[in-house]
C-alpha cells in the first residue's frame, strides 16, 4: 500500500488516531505532571501532527522532542507549534521509533498516544524504558478490549491488524512486568473515536478520491469505512486505553 497515500488522507487533520486534548491532560494529571514547575525533557513519539505535543507544550517547563516517522506530518506540527508560540521549546524528529538518538536515564517523560503498536505494546515499553530517568513517565494510548465476550466478527478483524490487542488488565500486568508502576489508567470516550478522529477523517474521503483516481486509494477508503463502520457497531467491546505508568 502506497504510504503517500495514506500521508495525503490523514496529513491535513489534527488527529491521526482517537484522542482528545482534554484526555492528554487527564493523562498529564494522572503523571503527576500538571503542576509540575521544573523542567521536563519529554519525547512524544509517533506524534503525527502534534495534537498531544501542543497540549503537553502548554507546560511552560516542557521541552519536547515530537518525533514520527513521516516528515510531512512534523512540518504541519512545526507551524502549529509555530503558531502556538512553543517553537523554542518544541523540536521535531523524524527517525524510527525503535532507533532513538536519545542517552539511557535521559528523559523525564516519555509520551506515545496511538503509535506504540507501530512496534508492539511489549516491545515498545521494554525499549523506551531505557531513555527514562528514575522515576520517569511513560505515557501510551492503546487499542484494548473493554469486554471479555467479544462478537466474533471483531475479534476476527482486530485479532488479524493486530495480535497483541488485550484488555486493559493483560496491558497492565505487561508494564509491571516490565518494571513499572500504573499512576492512572481511562478508556478514551467514544467523542475521542468519532468527533476527534472518525469525523475530520471522513470528511476528507470525497476529495482525496478526487485527487488519487485509482483502485488503490479506493481500497483504501473502502478500508477505513469498513473500520469506522465495526467501531460503530462494536463500540462497547473496543476502546483506546490510556496507560500511565512510572519508571521503578
Ligand atoms: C495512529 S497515528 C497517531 C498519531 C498521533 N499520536 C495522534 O494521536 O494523532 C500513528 C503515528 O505513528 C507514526 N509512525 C508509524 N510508524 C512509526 C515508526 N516506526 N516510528 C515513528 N513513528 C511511526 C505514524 O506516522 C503516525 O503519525
Amino acid at each position: 500500500m502506497s504510504f503517500d497515500l495514506l500521508v495525503d488522507l490523514h496529513k491535513g487533520n489534527a488527529r491521526q488516531g482517537p484522542g482528545g486534548d482534554g484526555q492528554t491532560r487527564l493523562a498529564m494529571a494522572l503523571a503527576g505532571l500538571s503542576d509540575v514547575s521544573r523542567r521536563l525533557r519529554i519525547a512524544d513519539i509517533g506524534c503525527g501532527t502534534g495534537s498531544s505535543t501542543l497540549v503537553l507544550a502548554e507546560n511552560p517547563g516542557a521541552d519536547i522532542t515530537a518525533i514520527d516517522l513521516i516528515p510531512a506530518f512534523l512540518e504541519v506540527l512545526s507551524a502549529r507549534a509555530g503558531r502556538g508560540g512553543f517553537s523554542n521549546r518544541v523540536a521535531t524528529l523524524a527517525c524510527p521509533m525503535d532507533d532513538l538518538p536519545f542517552e539511557e536515564n535521559s528523559l523525564d517523560v516519555i509520551w506515545s498516544e496511538g503509535a506504540i503498536y507501530n512496534m508492539g505494546f511489549e516491545k515498545g515499553a521494554r525499549y523506551f524504558r531505557r531513555f527514562l530517568t528514575s522515576g520517569g513517565i511513560l505515557a501510551v494510548s492503546e487499542i484494548t478490549w473493554l469486554t471479555q465476550d467479544r462478537p466474533e466478527e471483531l475479534a476476527r478483524h482486530w485479532t488479524k491488524e493486530y495480535p497483541e490487542i488485550a484488555s486493559a488488565a493483560e496491558k497492565i500486568r505487561v508494564l509491571e512486568e516490565l518494571g513499572y508502576a500504573l499512576t492512572g489508567y481511562f478508556p478514551l470516550p467514544e467523542s475521542c473515536w468519532l468527533e476527534n478522529y472518525y469525523d475530520p477523517l471522513e470528511k476528507g474521503f470525497a476529495s482525496f478520491l478526487v485527487r488519487h483516481q485509482t483502485d488503490e486509494a479506493r481500497s483504501i477508503i473502502d478500508a477505513e469505512m469498513a473500520e469506522i463502520a465495526l467501531y460503530k457497531k462494536y463500540h462497547d467491546h473496543i476502546g483506546y486505553g490510556f496507560y500511565v505508568a512510572r519508571k521503578v
